[in-house]
């Protein structure tokens, strides 16, 4: 697989949602890119993609999917692939992602994303189903870190260990969820700054923020929130080891009006100004650079964008 040796940081963005499309469309945010979820573009006989096309023309995008279920015993679901890859090819997605977990088992979904035990049975069989989707999809997948409430299995390696020696084994790349970190940090009692420092920060290509709720006995990953303050600081911990990441900000539950949640995304600029720019020794997913609908480079577009919101703001 080709190694490009160069980074493409979007810049800050934001997940699409249905109650935005309206206004995103009618009045052009200066957003870096918008992650559009997966499955709800695919199996609708083709409703929702001329929203993926008119979106896609004016942003360069991102895929989320939440079916995959790449830890499940299950044989991969190659129409679900084929469909993803169409899908990735009509919205010319940088990148396609989906979380390292298993929903489900016997053809049956839990619609849970459910943690897998991270021992080396594990890697073995989640590195060679990453290879074998890349090589359906026509490009690398990018794995996001699972929120969790228990952890499964005895005797395993730390997900931050296990996270880099899958991304050495498949040559996949991660999106880092900081609040998946936090909460899952939270409920287990494991130190959330050393989990950061121990992430292999040359193959995490995007960032995940998102809002939890606080209930007591336990974090719970809502989506439906402003960003913690623990969690922006992880943040800022994240990117002085990664530089400038394409960043975005997950809102899914209860979702305020636009400007809210832009307002709340574009605190990431203030995180991002002080980093470095993005590591040259990022390894960004191969045909990132082929698939884009828009003109330019998605790397200058994004710089631009950043340094006229920051002349806004001084
Ligand atoms: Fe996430």
């Amino acid at each position: 697989m080709n190694h490009h040796h160069e980074s493409i940081d979007l810049g800050v963005g934001l997940g699409l949602r249905g109650r935005h499309v309206a206004h995103v469309l009618d009045h052009r945010p200066e957003v870096g890119f918008f992650e559009l979820l997966s499955e709800n573009y695919m199996g609708t006989g083709g409703r929702g993609l001329e929203t993926v096309e008119r979106i896609a023309d004016l942003y360069p995008t991102v895929l989320h999917g939440v079916s995959l279920s790449i830890g499940s015993s299950d044989p991969l679901d190659r129409a679900y692939l084929a469909e993803l890859a169409d899908l990735a090819d009509r919205s010319g997605a940088r990148w396609v992602s989906d979380h390292l977990c298993w929903t489900g088992v016997d053809g049956r979904n839990t619609h849970d994303l459910l943690p897998l035990p991270y021992d080396e049975p594990t890697l073995a069989y989640v590195g060679d189903r990453v290879r074998a989707v890349a090589d359906i999809l026509g490009r690398p997948l990018v794995l996001e870190n699972p929120s969790s409430y228990f952890v499964a299995g005895s005797g395993c390696m730390p997900e931050p260990e296990f996270l880099g020696r899958l991304c050495d084994a498949a040559d996949c790349r991660l999106l880092l969820d900081i609040n998946n970190v936090y909460v899952s940090a939270v409920n287990h009692g494991i130190d959330a700054a050393h989990y950061i420092d121990t992430i292999p920060a040359d193959r995490v290509v995007q960032v995940h923020l998102a809002g939890h709720r606080d209930l007591g006995t336990h974090l719970l990953d809502t989506h439906g929130d402003f960003v913690a303050g623990p969690v922006w600081d992880l943040y800022g911990r994240l990117l002085a080891r990664t530089g400038r990441v394409s960043t975005l900000l997950e809102w899914d539950a209860e979702i305020p009006p636009f400007d809210v949640v832009w307002a709340e995304a574009r605190k990431a600029v203030d995180y991002r100004a002080v980093a470095s720019p993005a590591s040259d020794a990022r390894h960004v997913p191969a045909g990132a650079m082929d698939g884009g609908r828009t003109g330019g480079t998605p790397e200058a577009a994004a710089d631009d964008r950043e340094e006229r919101r920051h002349a806004a703001a001084a």
